[in-house]
């Protein structure tokens, strides 16, 4: 219908791309994607390539998964949207039931939204609200504290609780006040401590935050398991656990962060299963619909609801126009029932070890300082030099060359700076999983030898 020229033309000149220097993206060429298949992203000039990033983490199943793509479909037959204020739809009652049922133990009520920065909001408007409405005395605990290199989305309240300096920092004037704790980044410790010995010194320090200031804070907010976009750094075992004991102790919420590692993307359905915790307050986006429409989930414990349960004024007034869409929704359930039908996360224990052996071998190239993974959630810290770990100047953009020859191999990845970020697809084989790390080796190789004087 169109040529290939114009749709290419038109990409770079009215096209305004998220997270994208597009002085840069008009310098290259550009890659637009027509159709998906399984593991395979294919673009407008037929040619495939495999995905192993998942398009940041949201496809689960694959594209075009028959069950997925039929439940879609056959819901548009019916409708594809009505508002969900003061009224229900079929799918979102169905979906919410799922959702409690799947979730860690005690969450009970479903709030939903679009995207995963939306559902932040959602779940930091109703933890402060929450102690509002429990206790007059508690109108004071409106702050939040979260962690350093903490990503939580785009929207001012997400924003304000996350920690990525690049992301956030032009945005500070507009930023809730709000306590920071250490990241537990073991490769590079805020705090000059080694794992081995540390004795969790950065979940500590969350405790000296709390005893000073719990009186003020609704609530404490991470990413469990690994935090993805502050550069993919996995979260040493014990700290949440650690965080649930400090939560309970002070008085204050957990709100677990699991729009990125949530729907089996750590090797559990949720990372928080991995320490045996429940939060107070559990985030989802995502992978909820198998990475085929915007979707958001907030759920609560009851004891939360309860506070909003009576009086007129007591409601939660926070809503969007597409809240609960029932094309997301009846891909939501679809996605569900075919971890069920498909047993995903059973055939998915096999392939991450597959994954963990197939990284050892990274771990000898002469620029890769760390190689980090959970589940099907891999970051490959690349520097300049392994013994001092000094990193490679950021005008090399050495992962953005990285992630350009992996692409030449046919293969898509992304970069969180010098990290590259490995998140196949749930259901990828095991021939396609070798085929991604053949493809990232190479383009590593490839883009660091001989780099380590810049
Ligand atoms: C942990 C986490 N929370 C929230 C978000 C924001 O999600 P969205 O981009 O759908 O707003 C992201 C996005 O990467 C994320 O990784």
């Amino acid at each position: 219908m169109y040529s290939k020229a114009e749709l290419d033309a038109w990409d770079k000149e009215y096209f305004w791309h998220p997270f994208t220097q597009m002085k840069v993206y008009e310098a290259e060429d550009n890659l637009l994607i027509e159709r998906g298949e399984g593991s395979y992203l294919i673009d407008i000039a037929g040619n495939r390539y495999l995905d192993g990033v998942s398009s940041i983490w949201l496809t689960v199943h694959g594209y075009n998964h028959a069950h997925i793509s039929n439940a879609v479909k056959a819901q548009l037959d019916k409708i594809a949207h009505s508002t969900t204020l003061g009224q229900g739809s079929v799918p979102a009652a169905v979906l919410a039931k799922k959702l409690v049922e799947v979730a860690p133990p005690g969450l009970s009520k479903v709030f939903f939204s679009d995207d995963g920065a939306t559902s932040v909001e959602v779940a930091l408007k109703i933890a402060y609200q929450y102690w509002c409405q429990k206790d007059a005395d508690n109108r004071d605990k409106y702050k939040f504290i979260s962690l350093q290199e903490g990503y939580h989305g785009d929207t001012i309240g997400s924003v304000s609780v996350g920690g990525v300096e690049s992301f956030h920092s032009l945005f500070k004037p507009y930023m809730f006040p709000g306590y920071k704790a250490p990241v537990p980044y073991c490769y590079r410790c805020p705090l000059g401590e080694d794992r081995e010995t540390c004795g969790l010194r950065c979940a500590r320090e969350v405790e000296g935050i709390l005893a000073l200031y719990h009186h003020e804070i609704a609530a404490l907010i991470m990413e469990p398991g690994m935090i993805c976009a502050g550069g993919m750094i996995d979260v040493p075992a014990g700290y949440l656990s650690y965080v649930r004991q400090l939560c309970d102790k002070y008085d204050i919420l957990l709100i677990l962060d699991e729009v990125a590692v949530g729907f089996g993307r750590t090797g559990t359905m949720f990372a928080c299963e991995q320490e045996g915790v429940a939060p107070d307050i559990l985030c989802l986006s995502k992978g909820i619909t198998g990475g085929y429409m915007p979707l958001a989930a907030t759920l609560v414990r009851e004891k939360i609801y309860q506070a909003f349960w009576g009086e007129e004024s007591k409601k939660f007034t926070h809503g969007h126009s597409y809240t609960g869409n029932q094309l997301a929704c009846a891909a939501a359930i679809a996605n569900l029932e075919v971890f069920e039908q498909e047993d995903v996360l059973a055939a998915l224990q096999p392939k991450i070890d597959l994954l963990r052996q197939g990284l050892e071998e990274f771990k000898a190239l002469e620029h890769v300082g760390d190689v980090r993974q959970r589940g099907f959630l891999v970051g490959i810290e690349l520097v300049k030099d392994k013994s001092t770990r000094e990193p490679f100047p950021p005008e090399f953009q050495l992962g953005h060359k990285v992630i350009l020859a992996a692409r030449r191999h046919g293969v898509i990845l992304r970069p969180i700076l010098d990290v590259i970020e490995i998140v196949p697809h749930l259901s990828v084989s095991e021939t396609e999983l070798q085929k991604i790390l053949t493809a990232a080796k190479r383009a590593i190789e490839e883009i660091t030898q001989g780099q380590g004087s810049i």
